[in-house]
């Protein structure tokens, strides 16, 4: 995950689906999904298990169920976590910053742990240390397949090491979880889609779809040293679009839903970014005898009148919210049968869409940040000393923009109410490089820029009409949770939700997915990115037989060529 994860964003509303306890649901009976399953409002696929490859899959699924097996796996991602490839932000390109110099160890590590691959596959080292690894089909007219992970962590704070449970390079695994930095995020995917692949190179797969891996080296960071230039090689190699579909690191599925379902979540969208710079000067001098505003005074009444006015909402039947939203109300344990009936309603009726809306947005704030683009008033500064004017003030506003909306809308939302503020001061705006706006003389003025030149548009929407790779995937998912043994659930949903941070492979390919085969008690936090860090190691394996899966199904459909 990036260091700028809203941890809100997650798969589904809280309120329709408190989480509870796991222990009240053990009884329960192994059932299809009730008859909401074929929502029109949330249509959910069969399950889908490997059918021409079955006698493969069946004897690799033996496989992974044997000690041996489990054993490898956890040494395995263990191995992998004791090559600390932390990721900074201030890093350098590679070649100019020694920092980079343990991502050649973590390759060398990658080539003494998986021989069979880097004899079979072909390897191609993308700026030094990025890896895309090719596995040729023999149907070069349908498109390939891209699995994505990352192979830097987050750094560990030195003053924290004694809080873990065990040191964060360790890769201890005590029986129950593997422990360390980067164990769920992201080293377990990766490990995990590296297994996969040995593994049925070592029994005899010759796929027809050829499958690409993709791992970046700085996804924690800028992403433009990996991911960045990992991108420009595929495009080049397999062309805009040319991809069937690219699954990366996301949410994953909630198991603790109180009516025994387990709500899967891909991520089929993500939202834009922009961090806005606001700079207010005007001219500096003794404060005995001061000016009524200061700078600082000016640039608090802009932020006042920022927050007094939210983003607008749409709650569009094209969105990720939309879908979302339907899937909570049709399969969530708490939604009564009135608003069931207002969300299909909806699927149609603009005036229950409009009244759908305006519910969800009393009930729960998450789907206040899913319908408009959020604003955060993150850093303030100005003055230097008690006894003088000061001459400049800034602040900078991170905002995350919604689906609907865009950078140059964000940027408009801003001049209209920055520029009542400016007038009021009778001071001069220039916003973003357009026409000044109250040319007022350049001593007392308000600039606005994009902070880092980070500025982001939201993603395109991965479509998930039926027949398609959302399809693929959900099926894949619901057959790997179905079959695992490892749960006494009543069904499994698929709803779709937001992800983060794949946009370096936009023009790769039109369905991107932002999915980690994962469950809420599957990784061992205190939270995103501090200590503790650790991933059950059952559900290590768990990942081997879903990717197994779903490189098998994605083997036998003919879609997508
Ligand atoms: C599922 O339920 C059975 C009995 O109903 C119980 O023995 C088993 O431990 C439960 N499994 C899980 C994973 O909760
Ligand atoms: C606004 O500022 C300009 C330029 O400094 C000045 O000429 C003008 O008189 C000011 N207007 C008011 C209303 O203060
Ligand atoms: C995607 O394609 C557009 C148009 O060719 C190009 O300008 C852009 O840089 C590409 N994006 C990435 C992330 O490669």
């Amino acid at each position: 995950m990036p260091s700028n994860v809203p941890g809100v964003l997650v798969a589904f509303a809280a309120f329709l689906i408190p989480f509870g306890s796991w222990s009240n649901t053990q009884s329960r009976p192994q059932i299809e999904l009730s008859s909401d399953a074929t929502s029109p409002s949330c249509p959910q696929v069969e399950l889908l298990l490997p059918s021409i490859h079955s006698t493969l899959y069946a004897g690799l699924n033996d496989l992974y169920k044997t000690e041996g097996f489990t054993t490898d796996v956890h040494e395995k991602l263990g191995a992998a976590i004791r090559v600390p490839t932390e990721s900074y932000d201030d890093m350098k390109p590679v070649g100019q910053d020694p920092r980079w110099n343990i991502f050649g160890d973590f390759q060398h590590f990658l080539e003494v742990f998986f021989p069979e691959i880097y004899s079979s596959l072909r390897v191609t080292r993308v700026n030094t240390y990025g890896l895309v690894y090719h596995w040729q089909g023999t149907q070069t007219a349908l498109k390939p397949v891209l699995l994505a992970a990352h192979q830097d962590v987050v750094p560990v704070d030195p003053d924290t090491v004694n809080q873990w449970t065990h040191p964060p390079y360790s890769g201890h695994y005590d029986g129950t979880w593997v422990w360390g930095r980067g164990a769920a995020d992201d080293k377990s995917d990766l490990i995990a889609q590296l297994i996969t692949i040995d593994s049925l190179l070592k029994h005899g797969f010759q796929p027809r779809r050829t499958i690409v891996l993709a791992f970046g080296i700085d996804e924690e960071s800028a992403g433009t040293e990996g991911a960045g230039k990992i991108a420009v090689y595929l495009e080049k190699t397999y062309g805009r679009d040319g991809f069937a579909f690219l699954l990366d690191e996301g949410d994953g599925y909630g198991e603790n839903v109180p009516n025994g379902l387990i709500f899967a979540s891909p991520g089929i969208s993500e939202k834009g970014y922009f961090d806005v710079k606001i700079e207010v000067s005007a001219p500096g001098g003794h404060s005995s005898v001061p000016p009524r505003h200061t700078t600082i005074g000016i640039l608090s009444r802009i932020l006042v009148a920022l927050e007094g006015t939210l983003h607008d909402t749409s709650f569009s039947r094209s969105g990720t919210a939309f879908a979302n939203a339907q899937c909570a109300v049709a399969h969530g344990p708490n939604s009564s049968p009135s608003l069931r009936r207002l969300a299909r309603k909806a699927l149609t009726d603009d005036v229950a869409l409009e009244e759908l809306k305006n519910y969800l947005l009393q009930t729960d704030p998450v789907f206040d940040v899913m319908l408009r683009t959020t604003q955060a008033v993150n850093i303030v500064y100005g003055g230097v000393k008690a006894n003088a004017l000061p001459e400049v003030a800034t602040a900078i506003i991170n905002h995350r923009i919604a689906e609907h909306s865009s950078v140059i809308e964000v940027q408009d939302h801003l001049v209209h109410i920055i520029s009542a503020v400016a007038a009021g001061f009778n001071m001069s705006l220039h916003a973003f490089g357009r026409p000044p706006v109250h040319c007022a003389g350049e001593k007392s003025q308000i600039v606005l820029t994009d902070a880092f030149g980070t500025g982001l548009e939201p993603s395109p929407v991965t479509p998930i009409e039926s027949g398609g790779p959302y399809d693929l995937l959900g099926g894949t998912i619901k057959a790997s949770l179905k079959t695992s043994g490892r749960f006494n659930s009543t069904g499994v949903v698929i709803s779709p939700s937001l992800g983060l941070d794949t946009r370096f492979y936009w023009n790769l390919t039109r369905h991107i997915f932002r999915y980690s085969h994962y469950g809420d008690r599957d990784d061992y936090y205190n939270g995103l990115h501090t200590v503790n860090e650790a991933v059950r190691g059952e559900a290590v394996v768990e990942q081997v037989r879903f990717f197994t899966m779903l490189i098998l199904n994605s083997d036998e459909t003919a879609l997508f060529a």
